[in-house]
Formats: C-alpha cells, sequence, structure tokens
C-alpha cells in the first residue's frame, strides 16, 4: 500500500524540502500504522482508500498555520505534556460560563488565575434547532452555534487561549449526526451514496434481530434502537435520540469524512478530540454494539493519519465502560498506547461517590485493584463530576469481591443519591428509571449530591462543614489520582442544583440539566469580600489542592496509583511509586475522627513523613494518627 513509489509520487507535492521531510518522515512513522489499521477493518477496499486519505492529509498539511505548526514540533519535545501534575482541566458550555466565545475570550484571565491549562468548551458546532441533547446532535461540523459566534471567533478564541498556555478541547461527535446534517438530507433525497452513511433496513427483520442483545441508552425518551423514517423508507440505526442518526463506520467514505473534519478542526487549533461515543462506533449482530474490535482499528487509524498532519493533537476516548473494556481504548497488544491518549476513569468517578454514600472504601479499592495496568504514555481524565448522569457502575464482580450484592448496592445508591434513603445527606433526581433492568442514573451537581443543598437548607453550620468537606475530600483524590483532573463549571463554587432547568422548553424532558448551571459570576466576586461564604471556603480549598498538585511532580500521570490494603473501611490508601521516592495519600470518607495506625504508613515510608497538602510533619513511629472527618494526607518520606 505505502509503497516507496508512492511516497516518491507525494515529494513533488511540496515546494519546499524541509516541509516534504517533515511530512514524508512522519509519514514514513505513521503510514504502515495507518495502512495496517484500515485494512484490518476495511480489507481491499483500503487499497483505495489510502490514496483518498492522503489528499486530505497533504491539503491539510499544507493548510496548517505556521503558529501551530510550532506547537507540532513544541509537543513532539514534550510528549507527556498530558501528564505533568500542572495539568488542569475546566469543562464549561460556552453560553453558560460566558454568553459566547468571545465572552468566553473575556474570562481567560479567570481561568489562568486558577491554573486551567486545558478547556473542554462543551458541543458547539452548529447543532439541530430544537432539542439536540445538548449540542451532540450536531448539523454541521464546519459551523459554530451561530448565538455563539462564527468559526473564526472558535480560531481566535484558540489563538488567544493558546498564547496563554490554555489548549482548546473540543467534542468530536463521531457515532452519529442530526437527520438534519447535509449526510442525513441527502440520504432522504435518495442519494445512494449518503443512504450507505448511515445504517438504513426496510423492515424490521435486522433491528428486531439486533435489538436481541441491544441495550436501552435512553430508554425513558427514545426507547429502542432504531427510527421509522418515512423519507428513507426504512428504520435508521438510532442509537441515542430519534434524530441522532448512527453514522455507517464500516463505509469507508465515512472514515475519510471524519478525518477530513478532524483535520479541519485541528488547523482551527482545536488540540485535543475528545471522541464521543466512541464504544458504539462498530455494529455487531448478536453483540451490545459496543468495544467491538474495529473500534480500535479505526481509532488507530484515525490517529496515526493525524499525527502526520497535526501531531499537537491528543484523542481522548468517551467510553463509559467496564474497566476491562475500558482499557483498550488506551490501547492494548497492537495498539498499546497508540489510540485515545486520554480516557475519562468512570469507574473510579463512580466509586467515589459510593464510598461516600457507604462511608466504606473497600468496594473503591477492590475496582481499582482490579483495574488492568495502562500504557505509560496514557492519561487517564479524573473528574467529580461532569454534563452527564451518574450511572451505577459497579460490576457484580467487585461488589462480591467485597461481599456485597451488586443489584443490592446499586439500588442503594440509587436510592441515597435520590434523597429515598433515609437520612441522605444528598439532593439528586432520578434519570432513565430502566424498568427491565431496575436501573436508575442520577442527575445532580456535586455540592447538592454531597449534601450542600440540605445542609444550607437546615441552617446548620455542622452539616455545612461536613457537606464542604466531602465535595473537598472528593476533590482532593481526583486531583491526588494521578491523571488530567477535570474540573467541572462551577464546582469551584459549589453551585448547586438548577431546578429552573425544566422552564425551558428543550430541556424540560432532560433533568441532566438541573447540573449544567450558569455560570454564578455574582458568587464569583462576593467570595471576594466573604471569605466565610461555603463557595469562598470551597473555592479556597480547591486553590489550595491545585497550588501543591502543581509542585508535586509525584504526580505525574505516567505513573499509577494503586490502592494498599487499609486497616480502617473507611480510609483509603492509595500508593505511587515515584523515582523521587514514594508517595502514599490517605482518605478519610467519614464525617467522625479516626485514629489511624501509624505502622501501615511506616511500612511504606520509614519513621517520618510529610503531609504536602498541610504541610506538616507526621512521626510515623507513633501508635495512631489522628484523622481529623473528610481528612486526606498526601505523604513522602521525610526524617523521623
Ligand atoms: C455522550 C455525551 C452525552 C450524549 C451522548 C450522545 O455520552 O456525554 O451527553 O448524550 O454522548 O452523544
Amino acid at each position: 500500500m505505502l509503497t516507496p513509489e508512492l511516497v516518491s509520487r507525494l515529494r513533488p507535492a511540496f515546494d519546499d524540502d524541509r516541509d516534504a521531510d517533515t511530512f514524508l518522515l512522519r509519514l514514513e512513522r505513521y503510514g504502515p500504522e495507518l495502512a495496517d489499521n484500515l485494512r484490518a477493518v476495511y480489507g481491499e477496499r483500503a487499497d483505495a482508500l489510502l490514496p483518498e486519505l492522503l489528499e486530505v492529509m497533504l491539503h491539510a498539511y499544507h493548510a496548517r498555520p505556521a503558529d501551530l505548526r510550532r506547537l507540532d514540533e513544541a509537543r513532539l519535545l514534550r510528549p507527556d505534556w498530558l501528564q505533568a501534575p500542572d495539568m488542569v482541566g475546566y469543562v464549561a458550555y460556552a453560553d453558560r460560563f460566558a454568553g459566547t466565545l468571545k465572552g468566553v475570550g473575556e474570562k481567560v484571565g479567570y481561568l489562568q488565575d486558577l491554573g486551567v491549562k486545558y478547556l473542554h468548551l462543551m458541543p458547539l458546532l452548529r447543532p439541530r434547532d430544537g432539542e439536540n441533547d445538548g449540542g451532540y446532535a450536531v448539523a454541521d461540523y464546519r459551523a459554530v452555534r451561530e448565538d455563539l459566534g462564527s468559526i473564526d471567533d472558535l480560531s481566535a478564541l484558540a489563538r488567544d487561549l493558546r498564547g496563554k498556555g490554555i489548549s482548546l478541547v473540543l467534542d468530536l461527535v463521531l457515532n452519529h449526526v442530526a437527520e438534519e446534517h447535509e449526510w442525513a438530507v441527502r440520504a432522504r433525497a435518495g442519494e445512494a451514496g449518503y443512504r450507505d452513511y448511515f445504517y438504513v433496513y426496510p423492515d424490521r427483520e435486522q433491528p428486531d434481530a439486533f435489538e436481541q442483545t441491544l441495550p436501552e441508552v435512553f430508554p425513558d425518551f427514545a426507547p429502542g434502537n432504531f427510527t421509522w423514517d418515512e423519507a428513507l423508507g426504512g428504520w435508521v440505526w438510532t442509537t441515542f435520540n430519534r434524530y441522532q442518526w448512527d453514522v455507517n463506520w464500516s463505509n469507508p467514505a465515512v472514515f475519510r469524512e471524519y478525518l477530513d473534519i478532524i483535520l479541519t478542526l485541528a488547523n482551527r487549533g482545536v488540540e485535543v478530540f475528545r471522541l464521543d461515543a466512541i464504544a458504539f462506533l462498530w455494529k455487531r449482530l448478536g453483540t451490545d454494539c459496543q468495544n467491538q474490535p474495529e473500534v480500535h482499528h479505526l481509532t488507530h487509524a484515525l490517529r496515526a493519519a493525524t499525527r502526520v498532519v497535526a501531531p499537537a493533537v491528543a484523542f481522548k476516548a468517551e467510553a463509559i465502560v467496564a474497566p476491562g473494556d475500558l482499557i483498550h481504548y488506551l490501547g492494548s497488544r497492537d495498539h498499546h498506547g497508540r489510540v485515545s491518549d486520554m480516557a475519562y476513569h468512570n469507574s473510579l468517578m463512580v466509586q467515589m461517590w459510593s464510598a461516600l454514600a457507604s462511608r466504606d472504601v473497600r468496594l473503591l479499592s477492590a475496582a481499582l485493584a482490579a483495574f488492568p495496568p495502562k500504557p505509560t504514555n496514557t492519561t487517564w481524565g479524573s473528574y467529580v463530576r461532569c454534563h452527564d448522569d451518574i450511572g451505577w457502575a459497579v460490576s457484580d464482580e467487585d461488589a462480591a469481591r467485597v461481599g456485597l450484592s451488586g443489584p443490592e448496592h446499586r439500588r442503594f445508591l440509587s436510592d441515597f443519591y435520590s434523597g429515598d434513603f433515609a437520612g441522605s445527606f444528598a439532593r439528586g433526581l432520578v434519570f432513565q428509571h430502566n424498568l427491565q433492568t431496575g436501573d436508575r442514573r442520577i442527575s445532580g451537581t456535586a455540592a447538592s449530591l454531597a449534601g450542600l443543598e440540605q445542609a444550607l437548607e437546615s441552617g446548620d453550620p455542622a452539616r455545612v462543614d461536613d457537606a464542604l468537606g466531602r465535595l473537598l475530600l472528593l476533590h482532593t483524590l481526583m486531583l491526588g489520582f494521578g491523571g488530567v483532573p477535570l474540573l467541572y463549571m462551577g464546582d469551584e463554587l459549589a453551585l448547586l442544583n438548577d431546578y429552573a432547568f425544566a422552564d425551558t422548553p428543550e430541556h424540560a424532558p432532560d433533568n441532566r440539566w438541573v447540573h449544567r448551571p450558569r455560570m454564578d459570576w455574582a458568587l464569583a466576586k462576593a467570595i471576594q469580600d466573604d471569605p466565610t461564604l461555603p463557595a469562598a471556603r470551597m473555592n479556597a480549598g480547591l486553590r489550595h489542592l491545585l497550588a501543591v498538585r502543581r509542585r508535586t511532580p509525584h504526580l505525574h500521570a505516567s505513573i499509577e496509583s494503586h490502592p494498599l490494603p487499609s486497616p480502617d473501611p473507611c480510609v483509603l490508601l492509595l500508593r505511587r511509586e515515584h523515582p523521587l521516592g514514594v508517595m502514599v495519600q490517605v482518605y478519610n470518607f467519614s464525617e467522625h475522627q479516626i485514629q489511624f495506625p501509624a505502622y501501615v504508613l511506616r511500612d511504606q515510608l520509614g519513621d517520618g513523613a510529610r503531609d504536602l497538602l498541610s504541610d506538616s510533619h507526621f512521626h510515623l513511629t507513633r501508635p495512631t494518627l489522628t484523622l481529623a472527618p473528610f481528612r486526606a494526607l498526601w505523604l513522602v518520606g521525610a526524617e523521623a
């Protein structure tokens, strides 16, 4: 496929020898990965696809602006840029944060002040009008939502951010398009080529066969995985909402389209692509149509092609799947470290909330211990909350390891976080009650789920202290775990649930909007004058954590956190083995003061330790160490 003749034919496409060398050297490096993975998916059809892709790549390479080429070189010199302890992410809706893209530009100072180096702006490419799944129903990948600005505003914002050391992260919705997207419109108009961009079936035979093993993503508002379309005269595959049409990745033309989209957006300055719903990309009868091997070949091929043109770009997998499946998104076997550079650690997030409710870390610890190791050049995205609901992805096996029943524990968590459990501190809403499986997912902001809403209503300062203790504990674990911590907009101010979401007709049916509030700039200002406000205490606590993290090399993400057996079920212990020395992290998940046996820490760290969070010294020769409620320690060895 990538024969020397083909490569030598490419040279005249360049005016400049150095340019040609750069492209051809990268092609020499990544071309075989591209070709092999295309062949694994498309067989002989890959032979015709490859020259088409090379054309797309050459075009984008020539069009790549000089400042982005410079960034490419810088990144090649610092391949671990996403792993550094000073890497901090912030996730926001452009409109809810600052109105428009220009508005976001005006708030860059706020982000810099927090230490943000990675800004994920939630879907902002032009979606369909009306209901659009929070922007995840894209009608045009080459235009921006009109109320936010223009595509040139996006380039300008990316440039501005880049100049200030902040990488722009955008969603790449690559499993589906809106039914208003040009491909869908042309398919409806009867163009056979575009009909092949989708999975369309003339009758129920195939859909019914697939449905036997397909789960339901939105059982409440979009039951089933296929939608009848009159104009198509067929059933079209719609995993998510009826207006989101799954694209057919078994068609090589679809691969070419998305590569072109990626490279076009990369040339506009997007540095990280969040590969939305990536697990669903490939369909296979008799399976749940998630995590199929072709998904990894496709990602590998996309990444290889992107590296040739824009090596500054990284991929982040949004695969909310079981740990055994998740690891493949960071790469195993031939794909080891060569697919997504980063993946959400959904399990860590779920287990944190589980431990907070049960005041018991044994399940969290067992789940982390059973996690397969990740490639060292890849990074977890760690998070406390995001724009989605929390699904109780606690496996029956993990639950059984610590003597729990999976279904019962999941029921407990749904009851607890919807406030149905007696004595629960949480205020959350049930999202997508699945009557078949009994699953009830949960919506709510971190602060409301951690008890702040209820505590403020009760007027009891001790309960407010506890709620803030919980919020900060979870953020400390997110920051200490090692990966890109993804702060969710508003959590730095402990924003509560926004029940007014129901007043917006296109949001009303989807209660995930309860945890997508508008930024409260008045509160952001007020905390400067009143440090006793809960928001001010959360903010100060978080800023302190971020400052400590930045100066702690032990938190480099190439190294993993491993749970240690803990003599106290309320206390999580994590160990990180860094060349500079061992670090042990201690997290008290209960509202009680705990006398923790010091020998456990002495075995790891020696007779003395320094806690980086409080900058204090501990004598580990004493029998016990006092842990205040929700106290966390980041310990490194020190003189006794
Ligand atoms: C991802 C998004 C979610 C969206 C879905 C479909 O899971 O996070 O918000 O509904 O993809 O695009």
